[in-house]
C-alpha cells in the first residue's frame, strides 16, 4: 500500500512541479485516451503500484493545467497548498461525514469553517449552512429551503405531502444566470417552464423596472435568484433596490454568487456586492476562488427551520437540535465526505487578508490581461472586468459577424494551442467571445505576461 501511495505522492508534486513548464491545454486526444484507458473489466487484478504508474504516466497528457496559474477558461480556481493537503488527508481518513456521530472531527471542524465562511462573506451569523458537492447542489438545497417556506407560508408541507396539488411557484431570474439554476429548479419538481427571465441592462443587472413589472402578478408563490457576478462579466445585480422590492412582494430571494460573493473578502471589491446580505440564501463554491480542490459548493439559508425542514432526515419537522452538529440535516446527501475540512484549511492558511489579497490580485491581472490581448491588432474588448471577469473578440475588418463569430472560436483554439495559455469560449448577447476568468491562487505577473504574449503571437501572425 505505502508503494503505491508513494509513486501518487511523487506523481502529484511533479505534476504540481511541472504546471509552469507543461502546456496548459491537454494534448492528448481522445482517441490516444481510449487507446491508454478504454479495455475490458480485468479478469483479475494487479498491484496496487502498477494502477498507480499507469495512471500517473498514461493520463497526464490528458488533463488540463487548471490547477495552474496559466488556466483563464469557464471559472476554475486551483488548490491552495494546505487545501489540497486537506483533501489527501480527508481521502486517508476515509470518514463518513453525515454524523457527528460518525465523524466528530469532521463535524466540528466543518461547523467552524462554516462560520468562518460566513463571516468571511459578511453574511447573518445566524444563518445555517451546508458544504455541498457544487454551486449547483447549493443551488437546490437553498431553494428546497425557498419552497418549504413558500409552501408552509400557505399552509402547505411540501416535505410530508410533495408538490401534486401544491400551490404553484414561479421562479425570477435573470436572463444571465447560469444554467445550474434551471437544473436545481428541475430537480425540486417546479419545472423550468416555472422560470420568468428577466431582462438585464447593458451592464448585464437585472433592472428595478424588469422587476417591477414582474412582481405586478401576484397570483404565484415567488423565488427570486439573482447574480452575485455573473459568469460571463461578473455583472452583480443591483441588490439594495431589488430585495427589498421582492421581499415586499412575498418572495424568496437566493443569491447566485458562484465565485462573485468572495468579493465581499475585498475592501476594494465589495461596494459592487452591496445589499446582496439581504437575500434569504446564497450559494458558493469553495472550488472556485476560495481554491479548495474540487469538489465544493456551499449553501447558506437565513431560515434555519426551513432549510433543516428541507435537508434532514429525521422525520420531525422540527427537531431540536443536539448539542452537535449533524451534516446530514443540511445536506442533500447521507454519507458524503468531508468538504469543509479543506475549506477550514484554505481560510486558516489565507486568513481574512490573504482571501481579500487573492481577490484584487485576479482582479487586477484580468484587467491586465483583457486590456494586454484587448489592444492587439483584431481584437476588441468586449466587456471591461469590473471583477474578476471580461469578454474579448476577435475579427477581420468587412467581415460579417457570423464570420467573426467563427474567427473568434479559432483564435481562441489557435491561442490554446500555444500551450502557453487556456482560455474558454462563450456566447454573449448572441455573439461568440473570448472569456477571460482570473480565480486561480497561483496566477502570477509572469503567466499574465505570457497569456498576452501568447495572444499576441497568434494575433500579430493572423
Ligand atoms: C455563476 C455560476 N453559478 C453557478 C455555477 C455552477 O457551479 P458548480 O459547477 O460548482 O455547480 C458556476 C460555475 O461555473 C458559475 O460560474
Amino acid at each position: 500500500m505505502n508503494r503505491a501511495l508513494e509513486l501518487a505522492w511523487h506523481g502529484a508534486t511533479e505534476w504540481i512541479e511541472g504546471l509552469e513548464h507543461r502546456s496548459v491545454g491537454a494534448t492528448a486526444s481522445l482517441a490516444d485516451l481510449r487507446l491508454s484507458f478504454s479495455a475490458p473489466l480485468p479478469n483479475d487484478g494487479t498491484s496496487a503500484e502498477n494502477v498507480i504508474r499507469e495512471l500517473i504516466d498514461e493520463a497526464k497528457s490528458g488533463m488540463h493545467g487548471s490547477a495552474g496559474g496559466r488556466f483563464y477558461a469557464w471559472v476554475i480556481g486551483g488548490g491552495l497548498e494546505s487545501a489540497l493537503a486537506a483533501d489527501w488527508l480527508v481521502a486517508t481518513w476515509d470518514q463518513n461525514a453525515a454524523l457527528y456521530s460518525s465523524s466528530p472531527a469532521s463535524a466540528v471542524i466543518e461547523e467552524t469553517a462554516g462560520e468562518w465562511i460566513k463571516e468571511l462573506l459578511d453574511l447573518p451569523r445566524d444563518a445555517s449552512f451546508a458544504f455541498t458537492s457544487g454551486c449547483q447542489m447549493a443551488h437546490m438545497t437553498s431553494l428546497a429551503a425557498a419552497r418549504a417556506a413558500l409552501l408552509k407560508s400557505v399552509g402547505w408541507n411540501v416535505e410530508e405531502d410533495g408538490l401534486f396539488g401544491a400551490p404553484e411557484i414561479r421562479v425570477l431570474t435573470s436572463d444571465q444566470r447560469h444554467i445550474t439554476i434551471d437544473r436545481a429548479v428541475r430537480f425540486l419538481g417546479i419545472g423550468r417552464n416555472a422560470i420568468e427571465q428577466l431582462k438585464t441592462d447593458e451592464d448585464g443587472r437585472v433592472s428595478p423596472a424588469a422587476l417591477d413589472s414582474a412582481l405586478a402578478d401576484s397570483s404565484k408563490l415567488t423565488m427570486l435568484v439573482l447574480n452575485a457576478a455573473d459568469l460571463n462579466i461578473g455583472a452583480c445585480d443591483p441588490f439594495r433596490k431589488l430585495i427589498p422590492m421582492a421581499h415586499a412582494a412575498g418572495a424568496w430571494v437566493h443569491i447566485d454568487g458562484a465565485f462573485g460573493l468572495f468579493a465581499r473578502a475585498s475592501r476594494t471589491h465589495r461596494h459592487l456586492l452591496d445589499g446582496v446580505d439581504l437575500a434569504d440564501s446564497w450559494a458558493t463554491d469553495g472550488h472556485k476562488w476560495l481554491n479548495v480542490p474540487f469538489d465544493c459548493g456551499i449553501a447558506i439559508v437565513r431560515d434555519r427551520e426551513a432549510h433543516r425542514a428541507a435537508m434532514t432526515s429525521s422525520a420531525s419537522y422540527v427537531a431540536p437540535e443536539t448539542a452537535a452538529r449533524d451534516q446530514t440535516d443540511w445536506n442533500p446527501e447521507y454519507s458524503r465526505r468531508a468538504r469543509g475540512i479543506p475549506v477550514y484549511a484554505a481560510l486558516k492558511e489565507l486568513g481574512r487578508s490573504g482571501v481579500e489579497a487573492l481577490v484584487d490580485r485576479c482582479c487586477a491581472y484580468c484587467t491586465e490581461i483583457v486590456e494586454g490581448i484587448g489592444a492587439l491588432p483584431g481584437a476588441e474588448i468586449l466587456a471591461r472586468p469590473t471583477l474578476n471577469q471580461g469578454l474579448l473578440r476577435f475579427g477581420r475588418p468587412g467581415a460579417s459577424p457570423e464570420q467573426n463569430d467563427a474567427v473568434t472560436d479559432a483564435t481562441i483554439q489557435r491561442i490554446n494551442a500555444t500551450g502557453e495559455a487556456f482560455f474558454s469560449g462563450t456566447t454573449w448577447r448572441g455573439r461568440r467571445a473570448m472569456r477571460v476568468s482570473v480565480v486561480n491562487w497561483r496566477t502570477s505577473e509572469q503567466d499574465v505576461t505570457r497569456a498576452i504574449a501568447a495572444g499576441a503571437a497568434v494575433l500579430t501572425r493572423a
